[in-house]
């Protein structure tokens, strides 16, 4: 099975983002939590740090947008180049024409939902989506707990997903270590978003090495 590990910069040093992308460059992806106050309690970053983190990073950004009127930003976010676009369920009106926008700039489309949002309806819609996210802590701020309460959803997510015989991703964000990544992993996760449990490291690269193997054991 391919396992992705996507470490989070919401817990990288801001002030020095280009060298903070260097340390995790034995990882997959590059998640990039862009926060509004408004979806979420918190503020990150917006449309110019994004611009720039994709001038220099040699990984491909997966941007999780945690912002109100994805409809309207989301397609914007993928204007930038960005790899892939995760927007919320809870802040769509069409998650579907959306995600449509999104592949046809070229970006892949990602859905998210929160722990209590349910996934079901969304099963429907696979082939609409790249990638599923199924958040594993309230969004907002990174250094959370797990939320072991989310698996049933998204083991019911992968079922779906290998019935369909798609390959939409499953990703897991929140409070992923190496003491809840091979939860995750069993429930059918295959990317799997880390911030502080990466960036936290003194050797990110020895963490990422063990998350992987984690993951795929
Ligand atoms: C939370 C963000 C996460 C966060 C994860 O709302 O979406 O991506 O950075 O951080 P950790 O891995 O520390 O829980
Ligand atoms: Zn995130």
């Amino acid at each position: 099975m391919a396992v992705r590990i996507d470490p989070s910069i919401l817990a990288a040093d801001f002030a020095n983002l280009e060298a903070e992308i260097a340390r995790v460059a034995t990882a997959d992806l590059i998640h990039v939590d862009v926060m509004d106050n408004h979806f979420v309690p918190n503020l990150t970053l917006g449309l110019p740090v994004v611009e720039s983190l994709q001038r220099v990073s040699p990984l491909p950004l997966d941007l999780h947008l945690m912002i109100s009127d994805a409809d309207r930003w989301a397609p914007v976010y993928a204007e930038t180049g960005a790899y892939s676009v995760t927007f919320h369920a809870e802040a769509a009106a069409d998650v579907v024409a959306t995600a449509r926008r999104l592949r046809q700039i070229g970006a892949r489309a990602g859905l998210a939902v929160k722990p209590d949002t349910d996934i079901a309806p969304y099963l429907e819609l696979l082939p609409e989506f790249d990638m599923l996210l199924i958040m594993t802590v309230e969004p907002g701020f990174g250094g959370q707990s797990f939320m072991q309460s989310t698996m049933p959803k998204l083991s019911r997510a992968s079922e779906a997903v290998a019935a369909s015989g798609l390959d939409v991703w499953l990703q897991v964000d929140g409070g992923i270590s190496e003491k809840t990544i091979e939860l995750a992993s069993a429930a059918g996760a295959n990317t799997f978003v880390a911030g502080s449990s990466v960036f936290g490291a003194e050797n990110a690269a020895e963490q990422i090495a063990l998350l992987r193997e984690l993951a795929r054991s």
